[in-house]
């Protein structure tokens, strides 16, 4: 449990307050922020009351089983949860991404490390491996790289030759992020990585920012530049491209519509991930969880659904599953987890997670996860949004 003088935490809405009347106002904004008016952030994590679970009883749970993989010939994971990318995670911890790392590895889940990380990914890697080792797995690490297509595409090339060397098992290619969202707390804040920290995937000559940090406050550059950050200019085409340059699969995060989610199976991608980028880009988008359905009986199976935005309890993750998800990930939980205690923060957000979720398949009758579906949940009286 939580080490010294820290109180105990029972629910990622603990870690969440924990986290925020902690960490400095910049960091928290940035964390905890969205874009302009934050409705996609709130509709993402109310769009879970659209839907109720269908308790089944006599069903006998006494195994539930909830292990599963992210790879198809990958390690077994505890559950269908991993950790999303996020960027800067020293601003959290001063531990940051070596901490994540070791906290996923630890509890045996993949993590997704950012390209803009305040560590470098060989040494998450490392972490990873050995945090893995001693908690008594088999077998090495599971990461994924994220990273954008930059304006220089050699950049994103030695990205992935420096990812493929270490052993990274796929490229996360986040496509929604032609232009960075707008995010008025960070520009209200004049948000910079405080100045110990560094962009430690790229040489400082290099002067790798996030979007927030270059239009603070100056309209003009309202879309980062060269090559910073994310190619305005991408198409399908560059799938095309990438995947000529590199044989790790290429996730595509940030597919919200049926129609992409075609396009995406059509230009040859390994898998997509559903996701408005936690409400962070288009502001207004709908939330991930009302789009997740119409998306996967569009890929009918063709490829694996990953699919994150406002998972903060077990019955969250349950709901994405039943809707056709095969595995959920967290973003901001897993921050304030590591703000609240690095490591071993990590592991138990995940193992509160875990145990959610088991409960919440035990109560519903369900004791493997081939028995989740929408049959599972009924719309609640809240909305139409929710009919099934
Ligand atoms: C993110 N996210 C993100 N995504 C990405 O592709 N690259 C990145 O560098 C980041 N950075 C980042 C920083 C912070 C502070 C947050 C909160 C999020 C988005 C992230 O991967 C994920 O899509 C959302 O966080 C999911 O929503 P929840 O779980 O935070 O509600
Ligand atoms: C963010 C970027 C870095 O959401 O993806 O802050």
């Amino acid at each position: 449990m939580a080490s010294t003088s820290k109180p105990e935490l029972y629910s990622i809405d603990d870690f969440e307050k924990y986290a925020s009347d902690h960490l400095p106002k910049m960091v928290k904004d940035y964390f905890n922020g969205a874009a302009l008016d934050g409705v996609t952030l709130r509709a993402n994590l109310s769009s879970y009351l659209d839907y109720y679970i269908r308790p089944r009883v006599l069903r006998d749970v006494s195994k539930v089983k909830t292990r599963t993989r992210a790879f198809k010939d990958g390690n077994e994971i505890p559950f269908p949860l991993c950790v999303a990318p996020a960027a800067m995670q020293k601003m959290a911890h001063p531990e940051g991404e070596e901490a994540m790392a070791r906290g996923c590895a630890g509890f045996g889940t993949v993590m997704g490390l950012s390209s803009f990380s305040t560590t470098s990914l060989e040494a998450v890697k490392e972490q990873a491996d050995r945090a893995r080792r001693s908690a008594g797995f088999v077998g090495e690490s599971e990461c994924v790289l994220q990273m954008y297509l930059f304006e220089n595409f050699q950049t994103s090339v030695d990205l992935i030759r420096r990812a493929e060397k270490k052993g990274y098992k796929a490229i996360v290619l986040t496509v929604d992020t032609p232009y960075f969202g707008r995010r008025l707390t960070e520009i209200r804040n004049r948000f910079k990585l405080p100045g110990h920290l560094r962009m430690a995937n790229f040489p400082d000559s290099l002067g790798v920012k996030t979007g927030s940090e270059h239009r603070t406050n100056d309209l003009d550059k309202a879309r980062p530049l060269t090559p910073h950050a994310a190619n305005p200019s991408l198409t399908w085409e560059s799938i095309k491209q990438l995947k000529q340059v590199t044989s790790l699969p290429i996730w595509l995060k940030g597919i919200m519509t049926p129609d992409d989610a075609m396009l995406a199976v059509e230009h040859g991608a390994d898998a997509i991930f559903v996701s408005n980028h936690g409400g962070r880009q288009l502001d207004h988008a709908p939330p991930t969880l009302s789009v997740l359905r119409e998306i996967a009986e569009a890929v009918k199976g063709r490829l694996p659904i990953h699919f994150d935005g406002g998972v903060r309890r077990g019955s969250d993750i349950f709901k994405a599953l039943c809707l056709g998800a095969d595995i959920a990930w967290i973003g901001r939980p897993a921050l304030w987890a590591l703000a609240y205690d690095g490591e071993d923060g990590v592991r138990n957000a995940l193992k509160i997670l875990e145990e959610e979720f088991r409960a919440c398949m035990a109560l519903s009758g369900c004791a493997s996860l081939q028995e989740l579906g929408p049959h599972c949940l009924m719309a609640t009286e809240r909305t139409e949004r929710g009919k099934l």
